[in-house]
């Protein structure tokens, strides 16, 4: 960061990994982070993104937001000067997938090519992610949910354009089984995202068989690796044997957030 530069971090929802690397990395950087509550700002509630946006960007290099509906990112950052950074709402989470990609390299190698099954929610922040990072990097996405949890026909649209440039592809089917042959990368996340806890009984009796459990894991590559974005409630979306068995590389990904994310903050920095 040029100088003593304050980076401002919001969040509508909860979090520790993304708080920890984004408050560690900006440090890291030279700046100071400004960790916002929205419980006790006047985001949310008095003050619109477009107007809160409008007082950070005369104080701070850049707006890190976590929220519910993408909406209101969207409103912020076309109301904005500052660079506005996705730290997840309902429909992406873009940062995690720049720390995912990061780890599926390190692990296996260039990403282009290699087969990657998304087990459970769909419709998911972490599906949808998965649907346009992977078509980016020219992956081979699979994704096996419920019909009703499927990613949303405009993001597969996207995916689906962007893979036919970068030679990736994009599937979604209900078989679980059939997702997983062979892949190279089999990826969960929870079953009751943030915003969806009201709907918590259903979600568990639809999502049972999407389970990564040891049999699962088995039908994938034997030199698959497991990612789960974290939290994670094991014995539900993932069995304990899987996420804290040999193939399982949660931790690097986790550690991955913060290079990530101050590489992110470094290339949109030296743009702005
Ligand atoms: N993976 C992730 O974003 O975790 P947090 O909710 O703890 O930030
Ligand atoms: N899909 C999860 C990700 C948590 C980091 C959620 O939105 O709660």
């Amino acid at each position: 960061l040029e100088g003593p530069e304050t980076v401002a971090v919001i969040f509508d929802k909860s979090s520790t990994r993304t708080r920890a690397s984004f408050a560690v990395g900006i440090a890291d950087l030279g700046g100071q982070p400004l960790i916002i509550s929205t419980a006790n700002s006047q985001l949310g509630g008095k003050e619109t993104p477009s107007d809160t946006a409008r007082v950070l960007e005369r104080m701070v290099a850049a707006i890190v937001w976590r929220t519910y509906g993408q909406e209101g990112l969207e409103e912020m950052a076309r109301g904005t000067t500052v660079p506005v950074v996705n730290a997840l709402s309902d429909d992406f989470h873009p940062c995690q997938l720049l720390a995912d990609l990061l780890t599926i390299r390190e692990h296996k190698g260039a990403l282009a090519g290699l087969s990657l099954a998304f087990l459970g929610d769909g419709g998911s922040n972490m599906a949808q992610s998965y649907a346009l990072a992977g078509a980016t990097a020219g992956m081979n996405v699979s994704i096996a949910c419920p019909a009703e949890f499927s990613p949303a026909a405009s993001v597969i649209g996207d995916a689906r354009a962007i893979a036919e440039k970068t030679g990736g592809s994009i599937h979604v089917m209900e078989d679980p089984a059939a997702a997983l042959q062979g892949v190279d990368v089999v990826v969960t996340d929870t079953w009751v995202s943030m915003g969806k806890e009201d709907e918590k009984a259903e979600r568990v009796a639809t999502f049972g068989r999407y389970q990564v459990d040891a049999e699962k894991m088995a039908l994938a590559s034997p030199e698959a690796i497991f990612l789960h974005c974290l939290p994670a409630d094991r014995g539900f979306e993932v069995a304990p044997e899987v996420i804290d068995g040999p193939q399982s590389v949660i931790w690097d990904e986790s550690e991955n957030r913060l290079h990530a994310q101050k590489a992110l903050l470094v290339w949109l920095l030296e743009r702005a």
